[in-house]
């Protein structure tokens, strides 16, 4: 059935990365996470927290978009990297953003399993406590069955032919923006300006603390440059693709949060379902009813394109011999990384069932911080090597002064995360050495 070595079909569009970065961008971190960081960290300076992360993003994503359209490979930072700085920064690239899309994939089946959970439990029918979430003794929950259940299903989905889960991918997505349309356009009629003084509750520390934490709302739009290889005309389309999707999700995460808070004072939005909250706030109990299910349904977006890039990531670092070569097998069929992506899904449903939401969110932000640190730097070194880039490419404006920039706010970021997220981090890139010595050692030397 597999060992076909051929290349990927090449029929992907602008339009298909620009759809498939907002699949994988708008989910948990607008549906979710938009609350606990309104009423804990930011008030109603969230959205200059969303405008924080999203002008970080925006540098970010022109660095993408730049390493993108001159180093058109899949495989996102890990290809870039070995492309500039060899072996072993690539390695370190590559295995952070696997663990940046394990995490990620993990966090949205888990938040997506509390919506579910919850809707399930306001139907009489809730499943048995044990299930319901992962391990938490005091809570008497031990495993998040839903969350597990989603993923494997999704893995299957993303293992078909590519064409088909984008198809759905970009499906739901239409449905997940007529939602957030919806919530928009009725919830505008419900703002009240007094819940937004105090605008910053908690100071400006307060809105930087935020913007690391809704950060996470963006990530995903690199998953867009995983897909190089399917890509019709990759040096237009992936700057393109990168640039728009995060245009068209900084603007809507900003709109969003006006009217969030906006409608409820802040200090109401601790739960886990804010945007329906806020209009059950307003008595629209049917829009309401109506926007949950449709983010139940439209957060399989972001685990579809999560689940897709890191396939493509496996695939592509199994190519580069940095591991096992079964992993970047296609099948014959349909033509996609087929174990690649049941490798990935399997680990991704394992942490999605055992893990705690929070703690896999915070430290899928510092992985990927890190990661984006290191693309910054690659790009100043791109230029070093290369020197500037043809008018066919695409060029960052002010380099090096753009990408200085961007590390030295992302460092700041950085700064702001928890004792615990640096210990798990530790552990993450001492079994990635571990890795490295035992497998890529022993390829190196043969
Ligand atoms: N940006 C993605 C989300 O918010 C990970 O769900």
């Amino acid at each position: 059935m597999d060992n076909n070595q051929t290349n990927m079909k090449k029929n992907l569009k602008t339009i298909d990365l620009v759809l498939l970065g907002l699949g994988a961008v708008v989910g948990t971190g607008i549906f979710v996470i938009t609350g606990t960081a309104a009423n804990e960290y930011a008030g109603p300076g969230l959205v200059f927290s969303f405008l924080i992360a999203g002008i970080v993003i925006i540098m970010i994503g022109l660095c993408y978009a730049e390493l993108s359209s001159r180093l058109p490979l899949a495989g996102g930072p890990y290809a870039y990297m070995l492309a500039i700085a060899g072996k072993r920064i690539a390695w370190i690239a590559g295995w952070l953003t696997i663990w940046e899309y394990l995490l990620a994939s993990a966090s949205v089946a888990s938040g997506w399993s509390g919506y579910v959970n919850g809707f399930l439990e306001g139907l009489g029918m809730p499943l048995p406590t044990i299930f319901q979430a992962s391990f938490n003794a005091e809570a008497g929950t031990y495993v998040d069955l839903i969350a597990i259940i989603m993923t494997l299903l999704v893995t299957w989905l993303v293992s078909q032919e590519t064409k088909k889960a984008l198809r759905l991918n970009n499906m739901l997505f239409f449905l997940k923006f007529i939602i957030i349309a919806l919530f928009i356009l009725i919830g505008m009629f419900y703002i009240n300006p007094e819940n937004w003084t105090p605008v910053m509750p908690y100071g400006l520390s307060g809105v930087t603390s935020g913007a690391t934490l809704v950060f996470f709302a963006f990530l995903g739009f690199d998953s867009i440059s995983m897909s190089a290889e399917e890509v019709k005309n990759p040096q237009k389309s992936l700057p393109r693709g990168i640039l728009i999707a995060i245009g068209i999700s900084t603007l809507l995460y900003i709109l969003v949060t006006l009217v969030l808070t906006g409608i409820v004072p802040y200090t109401n939005l601790g739960v886990k379902d804010p945007v329906a909250f806020a209009l059950r706030y307003v008595d629209q109990g049917l829009i309401a009813a109506v926007i949950s299910v449709g983010a139940i349904i439209t957060l399989l977006t972001v685990l579809i394109a999560m689940l897709y890039g890191l396939a493509r990531l496996l695939y592509a670092m199994s190519k580069g011999k940095l591991l096992p070569s079964y992993l970047s097998q296609l099948n014959q069929q349909t033509q996609t990384p087929q174990k690649a992506t049941w490798a990935a899904g399997l680990i991704a449903a394992v942490f999605s069932g055992v893990i705690p939401l929070q703690s896999l969110a915070e430290l899928t932000n510092l992985v990927t911080l890190v990661v984006m640190m290191m693309l910054a730097i690659g790009l100043i070194y791109l230029r070093k090597q290369k020197g500037e880039p043809t008018k066919d490419e695409f060029r960052v404006p002010w380099v090096p002064f753009i990408p200085i920039i961007t590390v030295l706010i992302t460092f700041y970021l950085i700064l702001q995360l928890s004792y615990t997220t640096w210990v798990m981090f530790g552990f993450c890139m001492l079994l990635g050495i571990m890795i490295y010595l035992i497998h890529v050692k022993k390829i190196d030397n043969v």
